[in-house]
């Protein structure tokens, strides 16, 4: 028998397909990205290979340098393109092999992620950071694991949460433009002295809570609720249903982004727009 030797390669389908379909025999394989240092959670993973420590096949790993080279940008891309997942691996705290302890701004950076994904709609869940030695091979294997089950079990992205897919869309493109300022807020309010328990005392804190809400989340909104107007003229309960907002939030960046002179009310149509 000749075989026919051209084939192509089937696109995984996307969604509602991805759907748990599990009466059918079907069952939702979430989509994972990782981003690993190259000196310890990427040699651990090398090891998880080698040692045939099983891990889903369906994580997809990126190699760099140092963790603190993923940048919020790349996690806000994975999800924008279809992940479901995303995960960063990076040395030890302590152990990071370059004098900038990337390994901390990692840390910071996926708080900051995880605080963004739960303003959108989305769980923090799908956001994870953890510290694998070279040597740690079976750690690897077991953290993807587990993450890979949780992300099952969450289901696809949004869809999972409940989440509307517009209401989704529109924040992760609202975070992809705010990157350059998140960026700044990050280095100038929110980085703090090298140590774990600091990071985790100060981000698990009402005052960290409370900073990165002043600083990024009222920021986004505004974000969000400009691009809303640039589609159509809208009034503030209209925005307070499509973001999932409070009136009060949604009038707060109104009056914020009408200072700025970004934005103008129309007081006949009896809805805002942009300037
Ligand atoms: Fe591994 Fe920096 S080199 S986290």
């Amino acid at each position: 028998m000749i075989w026919n030797k051209t084939w192509k390669r089937k696109k995984r389908p996307r969604e509602p397909e991805d759907v748990k379909i599990m009466s059918a025999g079907f069952q939702f394989k979430p989509r994972i990205i990782g981003f690993s240092c190259n000196w310890c959670c990427y040699a651990g993973a090398d090891l998880a290979g080698v040692s045939r420590y099983q891990y889903p096949p369906y994580v997809r790993l990126v190699r760099l340098m140092c963790s603190g080279r993923v940048d919020i940008s790349f996690v806000l891309k994975a999800f924008t393109g279809g992940a479901d997942g995303v995960f960063i691996g990076g040395c030890w705290p302590g152990e990071c092999h370059y004098i900038t302890e990337g390994n901390y701004d990692a840390l910071g950076m996926v708080y900051v992620g995880k605080a963004i994904l739960e303003h959108i709609g989305l769980s923090p869940e799908r956001l994870r950071l953890e510290w694998v030695s070279a040597s740690e091979g079976i750690r690897f294997a077991e953290v993807m694991n587990d993450f890979a089950k949780k992300l099952t079990k969450l289901g696809p992205l949004g869809t999972g949460e409940g989440a509307h897919q517009a209401r989704v869309r529109i924040g992760l493109e609202a975070a992809t433009r705010l990157v350059p300022y998140i960026r700044l807020a990050m280095a100038e309010r929110l980085k703090l002295s090298r140590s774990e328990q600091e990071y985790v005392r100060f981000f698990g804190s009402q005052e960290g809570k409370a900073l990165i809400r002043q600083t990024i989340l009222e920021e986004l909104e505004k974000q969000e609720i400009a691009l809303l107007l640039a589609k159509t003229p809208l009034s503030t309960g209209q925005i307070a249903e499509r973001l999932g907002l409070s009136g009060s939030q949604v009038s707060k960046q109104l009056i914020g982004l009408s200072r700025r002179g970004l934005i103008r009310y129309d007081g006949e149509a009896k809805s805002f727009a942009l300037a």
